[in-house]
């Protein structure tokens, strides 16, 4: 398969290229690159690349912190970067974010080029040019714009990697095509998604899905209007994997946190079970998050571990909330994914709450 397109950006365009074997041919193209990759690659990259220096960097939540950030622009410049340096990134969402921030600052900015290595980095984090960094107990509190040069895809590179992994990844697909509207999704089902899927459909899944965030990203680059929707499932969700101290996953607590949106509206007075009852598209899309989550087989355990309460202080503390309310993310009765300000009071919360006991009660083990 190859594939190539554009995406906009104030900054210019950048080309996303998905082709079959690009990990092998376009990284080793890159001779004057310096090569931040994860930790994982550490005994496969020099075979491929020898003799060429790099920084390899644990993909632990950790490693995208504000405090994580001095040492490792130390080793860059140890390595001797220059303002003539391109770094080239290759890992997943966690390499995405601590190469964006780095080249977005170091020396006031170099470019990079970007070789992801995970499902969720492949459909999802590769483009939009984001940096999401934590700070102490704060995910993703600081961060930067700075996309990538260029983009190269090879879906085979995926062929190692777990199916809890592969699954949490897909739902990120799933959740970027719901919000990109009901063609999107009916394409993305198309594609028969599932961990262990032929390397065709799977570049097919990763076109669909990049495709319907290149909308996001190109009409709203910088967070204020359209592009908010694709936090759909993620206030829930980022409570999740943070009570779960990062034991479940960030795609698996997103498909979670989708399912507690959906579930929020069930539990409204004018709501109830049949909220969605116009729209049949939200039960596929239930059944097929539902069918993911299946594949991680340490969810009931760490499911059943979580504290509500400690759910709920991390929901509450979101930095989308405004001072009089709650904004979440939720899906209207026609399917449509919306932005609700959702009053700050005493039932809000109980409502909130009860959506987040429904689904955890579902996966606990
Ligand atoms: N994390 C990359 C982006 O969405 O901008």
């Amino acid at each position: 398969m190859s594939e190539s397109f554009d995406i906009k950006s104030s900054i210019g365009s950048y080309g996303v290229h998905i082709e079959t074997g690009a990990f092998g041919t376009r990284l080793s193209e890159r001779h004057r690159d310096l090569i931040l990759a994860d930790k994982f690659f550490e005994d496969t990259l020099p075979l491929l690349l020898p003799a060429r220096e790099t920084i390899f960097i644990e993909a632990m939540e950790g490693a995208k912190s504000l405090d994580a950030a001095p040492e490792l622009i130390e080793r860059i410049r140890r390595a001797g970067a220059n303002r003539e340096t391109r770094f080239v990134s290759v890992g997943g969402g966690v390499l995405q974010d601590v190469c964006t921030f780095v080249a977005s600052i170091y020396m006031r900015g170099l470019s990079w080029v970007y070789f992801p290595t995970t499902v969720l980095g492949m459909v999802d984090s590769c483009i939009g040019g984001k940096s999401s960094i934590n700070v102490g107990p704060y995910k993703n509190l600081v961060g930067t714009y700075h996309p990538p040069q260029n983009v190269f895809i090879d879906p085979e590179v995926i062929h190692t990697l777990p199916f809890d992994q592969q699954a949490s990844g897909i739902i990120e697909a799933a959740k970027i095509c719901f919000c990109r509207g009901p063609e999107f999704f009916a394409n993305y089902l198309k594609c028969d998604p599932y961990p262990g899927m032929q390397f065709d459909s799977l570049g097919r899944m990763i076109s669909q899905s990049l495709r319907a965030k290149k909308w996001f990203i190109e009409v709203d680059e910088f967070d204020q209007k359209e592009r908010l929707l694709l936090n759909f499932g993620h206030t829930f969700g980022h409570a999740i994997e943070g009570a779960s101290n990062y034991g479940i996953s960030h795609g698996i607590a997103v498909g979670l946190g989708i399912l507690c949106a959906l579930e929020f509206n069930r539990q409204s007075l004018l709501g109830g079970p049949d909220y969605f009852a116009g729209a049949p598209i939200i039960g596929d899309f239930e059944s097929h998050l539902d069918t993911m989550l299946q594949y991680d087989h340490t969810l009931p355990g760490a499911v059943a571990a979580l504290s509500v309460p400690e759910v709920m202080e991390r929901l509450k503390s979101d930095k989308k909330h405004k001072q009089d309310s709650y904004v979440l993310i939720l899906v209207d009765r026609t399917g449509k994914v919306v932005i609700e300000k959702v009053p700050r009071s005493v039932e809000s919360l109980q409502r909130v709450q009860s959506a987040i006991t429904s689904v955890l009660g579902r996966y606990a083990a």
